[in-house]
């Protein structure tokens, strides 16, 4: 049996950034309420789809690995806000991609949906079904905000990651994963009215992402601690054994909370939830990146991921960094810049939620 080392890398964070002061204009809260609850001071909101953000992000996974998408087998994305249920927005990433012999399926578990589709991926790898995959998290959830709930619209922005999964013989890879889903919790935060419902045939279609958020900061923590504990034993290994921890990016205090129990030190903690917010099952691939860019990631490094989401799902795992540390060619696949403002962007999700446009407003 062998093992899927990471060997490709890239991601996609949209050009319009708005920050903490641009949301005071139209929301009851402020840059001092938002950066010392949750640490977030700016996110990016999408003017393209979350297939077409994905597809970039996996073009640059793939020039980062040097290989083509002629070579892959699989195209996973982990999502929540695929544009159409059917068919996926993974065989829309595959055409665009020309993965003419992958296999191609969306995964939805939420902000978990990348993780979970990580371990599903390695696993078929190491099984020998396949060779080669490209597993992204791509999120669009700036149009399911309800921008009357200042507890929760100001948390997320959009963005994709991608990874390149290689079969190799080297020990490397996935090593050690654990995923649960916390019973009787789906009410924690649902985004009602997303999928096929009787609504839908009334044109009742009207997205608000709701949330209990302190229930789900407490499971959080406690989730993410004992998935990583068993994910360490999973790898006979202890958190001493572990060189950097990628914490899915929902709040600091959650990620210091995790330092903290797992008795980590922050200064190995991958922090980028400042820059982006919750971007979902875009997250962990995302600071993966921002930490490989940085020069963070070393050669056989171990690292730590964990995270949670709705349902409540959650998961943890210990990647064994391989040798790949740089990138093989960076893609020229673009994206045009957008050429509106905020204002033109969210026009019509500020109309759905009855939100006075000012002239403040970008
Ligand atoms: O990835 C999965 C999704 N992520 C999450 O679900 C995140 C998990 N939860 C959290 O990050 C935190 O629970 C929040 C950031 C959502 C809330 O932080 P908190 O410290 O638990 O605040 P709270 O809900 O207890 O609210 C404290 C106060 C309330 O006012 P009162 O009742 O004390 O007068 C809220 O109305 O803060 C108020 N508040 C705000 N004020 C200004 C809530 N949101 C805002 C806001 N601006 N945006």
């Amino acid at each position: 049996m062998g093992f899927a080392e990471v060997v490709g890398w890239g991601r996609y964070l949209p050009p319009l950034i708005v920050s903490n002061d641009d949301l005071s204009e139209f929301v009851d809260t402020s840059d001092e309420w938002i950066f010392s609850r949750t640490g977030i001071r700016q996110r990016h909101y999408s003017h393209v789809s979350t297939g077409k953000m994905a597809w970039l992000a996996g073009e640059r996974a793939l020039a980062a690995a040097g290989r083509t998408a002629q070579d892959l087998d699989l195209v996973l994305l982990g999502t929540t806000t695929s544009e159409d249920l059917c068919p996926s927005t993974a065989s829309y990433i595959k055409n665009e991609l020309g993965a003419d012999h992958a296999a191609a399926f969306d995964l939805n578990a939420a902000c978990t949906s990348w993780f979970y589709g990580l371990t599903i991926a390695t696993d078929m790898i190491r099984a020998g079904t396949i060779e080669r995959a490209l597993v992204m998290g791509a999120e669009r959830l700036s149009l399911a905000m309800d921008w009357n709930k200042r507890e929760s619209c100001c948390l997320f922005g959009d963005g994709a990651g991608a990874v390149v999964l290689e079969r190799s013989d080297q020990e490397s890879g996935l090593m050690a994963a654990q995923m649960g889903c916390i019973p009787n919790t789906r009410e924690a935060l649902k985004i009602p009215r997303w999928g096929i419902q009787p609504q839908l045939h009334r044109n009742e279609l009207y997205l608000s992402l709701d949330f209990d958020g302190s229930t789900i900061f407490k499971r959080a923590v406690t989730a993410m601690a004992m998935d990583c504990d068993k994910a360490l034993a999973n790898a006979g290994l202890t958190i001493e054994d572990i060189d950097l921890f990628v914490p899915h990016q929902a709040n600091i205090r959650i990620i210091e909370a995790m330092s903290r129990k797992l008795h980590f030190p922050m200064e190995k903690v991958v922090v980028c939830v400042d820059q982006y917010a919750n971007t979902s099952a875009a997250s962990i691939p995302i600071a993966l990146c921002e930490a490989l860019e940085s020069g963070r990631v070393k050669a056989g490094m171990r690292i730590l991921v964990a995270t949670f989401g709705a349902g409540l799902s959650h998961g943890a795992g210990v990647i064994h960094w391989g040798s790949k540390i740089t990138v093989t060619k960076r893609s020229d696949a673009l994206i045009p810049e957008y050429q509106g403002d905020l204002r033109t962007l969210m026009a019509d999700s500020f109309a759905y939620h009855g939100i006075l446009i000012k002239d403040k407003i970008r």
